[in-house]
């Protein structure tokens, strides 16, 4: 993909202040916790390494790793864990921190997988959300951006694992 055929969407400056009053919202609603943020790779390293430095608690990070196997660019009904946790999470806080939510499936599916392991609260941040393109039911608890449809990339974002490296977040053009 060429340059020109993307437009921005949300600049640094925009993320950057969107991005602290959600890391303010989590920093009070978790006073005097000490969270377990699980980060889901790739996209999320980016997100992950802003909020958790824009935050007033204390927190440790690990991440996994998901893939959903289809045919092309739409996300297919079948993920896989392809990276687990390292750390135990046992009546532990843990926020879930995800760059965009799409159908669902990916964040469903993990919530389910950690959940199993009996953590005191999960909770998930999105910077991103795509709600009109559910095809299971889920709601985030911390949303940044609500977005039409489109596809993203930028600040960890990827088209073919492009454009991850972007400071802003840039919409492909049709
Ligand atoms: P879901 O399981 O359909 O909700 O898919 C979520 C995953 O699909 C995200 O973690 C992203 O990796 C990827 N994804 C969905 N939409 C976009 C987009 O617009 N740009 C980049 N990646 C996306
Ligand atoms: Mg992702």
């Amino acid at each position: 993909m060429e340059d020109g055929q993307k437009e921005i969407l949300y600049s640094n400056i925009e993320i950057k202040k969107r991005v602290g009053e959600l890391a303010d919202k989590i920093s009070a609603d978790y006073a005097d916790k000490e969270i377990i943020i699980i980060g889901i790779l790739k996209g999320a390293f980016i997100f992950v390494a802003d909020l958790i430095r824009a935050m007033s608690i204390p927190c440790s990070v690990d991440f996994v790793r998901c893939a959903s196997y289809g045919t092309g660019s739409e996300s297919s009904e079948k993920v896989v864990m392809t990276k687990d946790i390292e750390t135990s999470i046992k009546g532990q806080d843990v926020l879930i921190v995800e760059d965009i939510v799409d159908t669902g499936l990916t964040l469903k599916y993990l919530v389910h997988w950690l959940e199993e392991r009996n953590p005191r609260s999960l909770k998930v941040c999105t910077l991103l959300d795509k709600r009109k393109r559910r095809k299971v039911e889920f709601e985030a608890d911390y949303v940044g951006f609500s977005v039409a449809d489109g596809f993203l990339v930028g600040y960890g974002l990827d088209y073919s694992e492009r454009y991850r490296f972007l400071p802003d977040i840039y919409v492909i053009k049709e």
